[in-house]
């Protein structure tokens, strides 16, 4: 499964790139307004800090504008994906975009038959949410798995990111039913990195070499 980071902190993207396990980078609007500067320069600089998809949302809501929108971001640099809601607009702005060569990230996918619709309309991508679907009760993880099996055995190319990621285990989990992406938030990457015991170790481990080191040195 690739992973994929879930911000537009652009400093946590440079460490978490740094540790050299970074495939591409989802963004949306709430992520982009926790940060400063121009929404297109902070899209430049992503793309330069991974190489792989970048997920720019499209903020417009009907179809003609969204259509226009998708374009000028796509234009912005290859590697960037446009994002787009699940809605009737949405995918029929999918449909023109992909069929253009522009690839779209279709989000705020909730259940699989919406996951079937998008691929169908073109997405190269397509977003169930996992977390907020546990926020009212639902299981994200089972629906998730739902979506992917059903996407599996079809004609289309579509790759299925698991998004609204809370917490390792979404991701583990995420990778064992067969998701191709798990974009996670860099509080979860760092969650991923740590354990006690591998902290621990490394003091111990530390330790003993620099005992041994000044038992040398009498
Ligand atoms: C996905 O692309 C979204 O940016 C994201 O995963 C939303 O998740 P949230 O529930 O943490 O806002």
């Amino acid at each position: 499964m690739k992973l994929f980071i879930d911000t537009a902190d652009l400093a946590d993207i440079e460490t978490i790139a740094g540790w050299g396990v970074l495939q591409g980078v989802t963004t949306n609007p709430t992520l982009l307004g926790k940060v400063e500067g121009e929404a297109d320069d902070i899209y430049r600089r992503v793309c330069e800090l991974v190489d792989g998809p970048v997920s720019a949302e499209v903020v417009a809501d009907a179809r003609g504008d969204m259509i226009e929108e998708g374009k000028r971001l796509a234009a912005i640099h290859e590697n960037i994906v446009v994002k787009l809601p699940m809605s009737a607009e949405g995918l029929s702005a999918t449909s023109t975009l992909a069929a253009e060569g522009i690839r779209v990230n279709m989000t705020l996918v909730f259940t699989p038959p919406q996951a079937l619709l998008a691929a169908a309309s073109g997405a190269a991508f397509v977003s169930p949410f996992v977390g907020r679907f546990d926020d009212i009760g639902h299981d994200g993880l089972e629906c998730l798995r739902t979506i992917v099996e059903a996407l599996e055995p079809s004609m289309y190319d579509t790759e299925v990111i698991t998004a609204s990621v809370r917490g390792p285990l979404h991701v583990t989990e995420a990778a064992r039913m067969g998701a191709h992406i798990a974009t996670i938030p860099p509080k979860v990457f760092y969650q991923m990195l740590q354990h006690p015991l591998t902290a621990a170790g490394i003091e111990t481990f530390t330790a003993d070499a620099e005992a041994r080191k000044a038992r040398a040195a009498k």
